[in-house]
């Protein structure tokens, strides 16, 4: 067994607190006709990393943020980021069969189900940001969260990158257009995870934004380049989703485009660039050091 790694325990603890948030704002019951609140759960709970939620409330803990404030947001993200993966198991995008050690959404259920709980998800992410009742969060404050979190989920965010994915099968990217795919189909989702745990500060100054938005592009691309790496090195079992899925689908990756070392390197190299960028804060952003780490070096 190798040694649990150093962000672990701070990971666990992150994971008990958004799951049970979760529990909370996901829709319990169905009426007889379907089962999409079923469908909703089945994709959310039990299973994940639940490392955009560890994003925000490791930033928001190094703008010394009460925890509290952050269970909103860090549920937003997990639910746009459960969404963006049943819609990306689709047939009609990597038509994958297994996610999280079971199978996909739409196998479990139907596609018209998985579309659907995608759809649903993605909504219910903006309710609770819209709707927070947490007197210390205000109504323009909110608008700003939830700004953030559309346009990093849209065209210009997540779904455009994965449209670029799409678009590119088959095809040969270079390195720039590869790294802007990447930036806009993780990547946007990842700052904006960062950053929505650093605005939970009311009076959080411009220069804090910028280090955490310099940060979080770091992490973002050395997060998909170790998914790419992975997809390569790791084994279905332990990824808990098809290894080998990019190779056969001739997915534009990393490793397929500057091959398995140089892609490690360059990961390492963002880590380090990610570590930098926190210099000017103080031991409250250590939790941040260690996610940076932890995404380069995690198994799964
Ligand atoms: C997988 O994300 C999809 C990518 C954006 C690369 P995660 O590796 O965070 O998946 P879970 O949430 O742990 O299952
Ligand atoms: C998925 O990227 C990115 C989004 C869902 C936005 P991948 O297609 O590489 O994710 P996995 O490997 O299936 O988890
Ligand atoms: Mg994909
Ligand atoms: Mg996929
Ligand atoms: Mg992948």
């Amino acid at each position: 067994m190798p040694e649990p790694h150093v962000f672990q325990s701070c990971l666990d603890a992150y994971q008990q607190r958004v799951n049970s948030a979760l529990d909370k704002y996901l829709p319990k019951d169905d009426p007889p006709e379907h089962n999409l609140a079923e469908a909703i759960r089945y994709s959310v709970i039990g299973g994940g990393k639940r490392i955009r939620p560890a994003m925000v409330y490791a930033a928001g803990e190094a703008m010394g943020v009460s925890t509290d404030l952050l269970d909103i947001p860090a549920c937003a993200v997990e639910m746009i980021h459960a969404y963006s993966l049943i819609h990306d198991d689709l047939p009609a995008m990597d038509d994958d069969n297994l996610r999280r050690g079971r199978p996909t959404c739409h196998k479990a259920f139907d596609e018209a189900t998985a579309i659907l709980a995608g759809d649903a998800l993605q909504a219910l992410a903006y309710e609770i940001l819209a709707k927070d009742d947490h007197a210390e969060l205000t109504p323009h404050h909110r608008i700003e969260m939830l700004s953030l979190l559309t346009e990093a989920s849209g065209a210009h965010g997540m779904a455009g990158g994965q449209a670029v994915d799409l678009a590119s099968v088959g095809k040969h990217l270079d390195l720039e257009q590869l790294e802007n795919m990447h930036r806009l189909k993780t990547g946007a989702l990842i700052r904006a995870s960062i950053i929505l745990g650093g605005m939970c500060k009311q009076n959080i100054t411009e220069d804090e934004i910028n280090i955490l938005s310099n940060f979080s592009l770091c992490i973002g691309l050395s997060f998909q380049i170790q998914d790419d790496i992975l997809d390569v090195i790791s084994d279905t079992e332990t990824l808990g989703k098809p290894q080998g899925s990019d190779e056969e689908q001739e997915k534009p990756t990393f490793p397929a485009i500057i091959g398995l070392e140089r892609s490690k390197q360059l990961a390492l190299e963002q880590h380090e660039l990610a570590l930098k960028h926190l210099e000017p804060l103080d031991e409250k952003a250590d939790s941040l050091r260690q996610l940076s780490a932890y995404i380069v070096e995690r198994l799964f």
